[in-house]
C-alpha cells in the first residue's frame, strides 16, 4: 500500500466519477471513491470490489465544505498524501426531463438555481483543491471535470446555470494550474464529449468508456505533462 498511489473521485457512486475510479484502480491506484449519498457510494465500491480493485468509500458532499476538511483529516492519518485528484462531481439542471425541477431557461431561470450549479460544479473544485492543497504530492495531478458547454470560443444558448459554471469551472484550472506550478503539480480541465450517462441522456454519441479516455490518461501518462490546458479525446481544444 506504501508505493501505490492514491486517487480521490468525487461524485464517483455512478457515470464518469464510477468509471474513472474503476479505470484509475485497474491500472493500480488506490482509489478513494467518494460519493455524497454513502448507500449509493457503497453499493458503487461493492461492484469495484466485486472486480477485485482497491478501492475504497468516504463520503463527500462537494458543496459541503466540513465534508472535504473531514476527507483531508481521513487521508493525512491514513495515506498522507494524494496523487490524483478528479473533480467530476457535477449537476446540471434538465426542466424538460425532471418534473419540478427549475427552468435552466436562461430568460427566466432563478440567480438560486444559477448558485446552485456555481456552488457544486464551480466551488466543489475548489472546496477539494484547498482542503487537500497540503497533501498533494510532488507532480500530484488534477483533473477538472469541465464541459464543451463552458467553452467561451463555441457558447451556445440555454442551461445558463450549467455554461457559466463550468467557464468558471476552467479559470478555476487556469488559476491553479499557476498557483500550484512551483509544486509541479498539473491542473487541467477536460471535456468528455456527450456522455451516456443520467446527465447525459440515452442519446449521447460516447459510452462512459469514451468519456472518460482523457480524465484517466490525464491522471496516469507520462506523456501528459502539460498544465493550465483544456482537452478533449487528449487534444488540446480551445476555452
Ligand atoms: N454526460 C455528459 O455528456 C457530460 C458532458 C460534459 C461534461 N460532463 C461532466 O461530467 C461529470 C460527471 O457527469 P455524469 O455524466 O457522470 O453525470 P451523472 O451520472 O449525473 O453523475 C453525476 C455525479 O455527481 C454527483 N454529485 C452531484 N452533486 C454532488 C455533490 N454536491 N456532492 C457530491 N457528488 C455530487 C452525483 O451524485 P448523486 O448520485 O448523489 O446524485 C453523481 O455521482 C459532471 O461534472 C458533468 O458536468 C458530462
Amino acid at each position: 500500500m506504501a508505493d501505490q498511489k492514491i486517487a480521490v473521485v468525487t461524485g464517483a457512486n455512478r457515470g464518469l466519477g464510477f468509471e474513472t475510479a474503476r479505470q484509475l484502480a485497474q491500472r493500480g491506484f488506490h482509489v478513494i471513491l467518494t460519493a455524497r449519498n454513502l448507500q449509493a457510494g457503497a453499493d458503487a465500491l461493492k461492484r469495484l470490489r466485486a472486480e477485485k480493485l482497491t478501492v475504497e468509500l468516504h463520503k463527500l458532499d462537494v458543496t459541503v465544505s466540513e465534508d472535504a476538511r473531514a476527507l483531508a483529516r481521513h487521508i493525512r492519518e491514513k495515506h498522507d498524501r494524494v496523487d490524483v485528484l478528479v473533480n467530476n462531481a457535477g449537476i446540471l439542471t434538465k426542466s424538460a426531463r425532471e418534473p419540478g425541477a427549475e427552468s435552466s431557461d436562461p430568460l427566466t431561470v432563478s440567480p438560486l438555481t444559477l448558485m446552485q450549479h456555481f456552488n457544486t460544479n464551480t466551488l466543489g473544485a475548489v472546496r477539494l483543491i484547498q482542503a487537500l492543497a497540503p497533501l498533494f504530492s510532488e507532480s500530484a495531478r488534477i483533473i477538472n471535470v469541465s464541459s464543451g458547454m463552458g467553452a467561451l470560443h463555441d457558447m451556445g444558448g440555454g442551461h445558463l446555470g450549467y455554461r457559466l459554471s463550468k467557464t468558471a469551472l476552467n479559470a478555476v484550472t487556469r488559476v491553479f494550474a499557476h498557483e500550484l506550478a512551483p509544486r509541479h503539480i498539473r491542473v487541467n480541465s477536460v471535456c468528455p464529449g456527450w456522455v451516456r450517462t443520467a446527465m447525459g441522456g440515452l442519446s449521447a454519441t460516447r459510452s462512459v468508456e469514451q468519456g472518460v479516455e482523457t480524465i484517466v490518461w490525464l491522471a496516469t501518462s507520462p506523456q501528459a505533462t502539460d498544465s493550465g490546458f483544456f482537452w478533449r479525446d487528449r487534444q488540446r481544444i480551445p476555452w
